[in-house]
């Protein structure tokens, strides 16, 4: 799906899960991409070789999405690396384990709502102007499949991760709307259960074949990331997509 001369930002994108698998099927759409993630520089150089094999440039880079300034220059960089951004998927983010909301510490929810809600916004502030201006762009953010209403998820989940992916959805139902008339649309896939596969499984996996029918791959999430990114999905906005995976439905 042609993405030639498109630069995509993608969050959390050299872990084992969904990022690296929407950067690297973004690549093979023809994007260049950023390649954000928080410490592990080794496991970026990865994923910067595999961009590479597939023909598209690629610019690490390490900043925590939840700090305002990192995703500022982040921003920065990638702009005067590729003259701009035109789409931004927000991936980063999880995991979760089990916890009781009376053992929930305050530093703690600070932090998981930082990294879900406030790195919303503030990939939304840094991207949206200069989508704006050129009249396309595409955000996509990573929710979570049942977040809206969590009486249906799992009980044993700690209540904090929850309402920071209801957030992301909430913000992609109130804005996809309004940004439709500047070309940009604002959109969220909400995965259920979606286990990390090795980067060979990713790359090929990029290159179709069954992927089987037991559950979510992070291919499953990329491919429907790719779509919404594609000029074929220019009327689809505040779409919050369930992917349930495995979870019985
Ligand atoms: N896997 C599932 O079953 C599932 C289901 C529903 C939704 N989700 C959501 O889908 C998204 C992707 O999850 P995934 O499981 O596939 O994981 P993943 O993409 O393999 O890994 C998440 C990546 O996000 C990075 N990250 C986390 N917090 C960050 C921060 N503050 N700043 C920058 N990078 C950060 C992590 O970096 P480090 O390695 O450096 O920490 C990691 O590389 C997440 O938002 C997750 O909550 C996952």
């Amino acid at each position: 799906m042609g993405l030639e001369g498109r630069v995509a930002l993608v969050t959390g994108a050299t872990g084992g899960g969904m990022g690296r698998s929407i950067a690297l099927t973004l690549a093979r759409d023809g994007a260049d991409v950023v390649l954000n993630y928080r410490a592990r520089q080794e496991r970026a150089a990865a994923v910067v070789a595999a961009v590479e094999s597939l023909g598209r440039r690629a610019l690490p880079f390490a900043a925590d999405v939840s700090d305002a300034d990192a995703v500022d220059a982040m921003f920065a960089a990638a702009r005067a690396r590729f003259g701009r951004v035109d789409i931004v998927v927000n991936s980063a983010g999880g995991p979760w384990k089990p916890q009781d909301i009376t053992e929930i510490a305050p530093a703690h929810l600070r932090a998981v709502l930082a990294e879900e809600i406030e790195a919303t916004v503030l990939l939304l502030r840094a991207a949206l102007p200069e989508m704006r201006r050129q009249g396309w762009g595409r955000f996509i953010s990573i929710g979570g499949y049942l977040a809206d209403d969590w009486r249906f998820g799992p009980p044993e989940a700690p209540l904090d991760y929850p309402l920071g992916k209801a957030a992301r959805h909430w913000l992609t139902r109130t804005l996809g709307p309004r940004e439709l008339a500047h070309g940009v649309t604002v959109n969220a896939i909400a995965p259920g259960p979606t286990p990390p596969v090795s980067l060979d499984d990713a790359l090929a996996a990029l290159r179709g074949g069954r992927r089987g029918r037991a559950g979510n791959t992070p291919q499953d999430v990329a491919e429907v990331a790719a779509f919404l990114c594609s000029d074929e999905a220019v009327r689809i906005t505040g779409a919050v997509i369930p992917l349930p995976g495995a979870t019985a439905v």
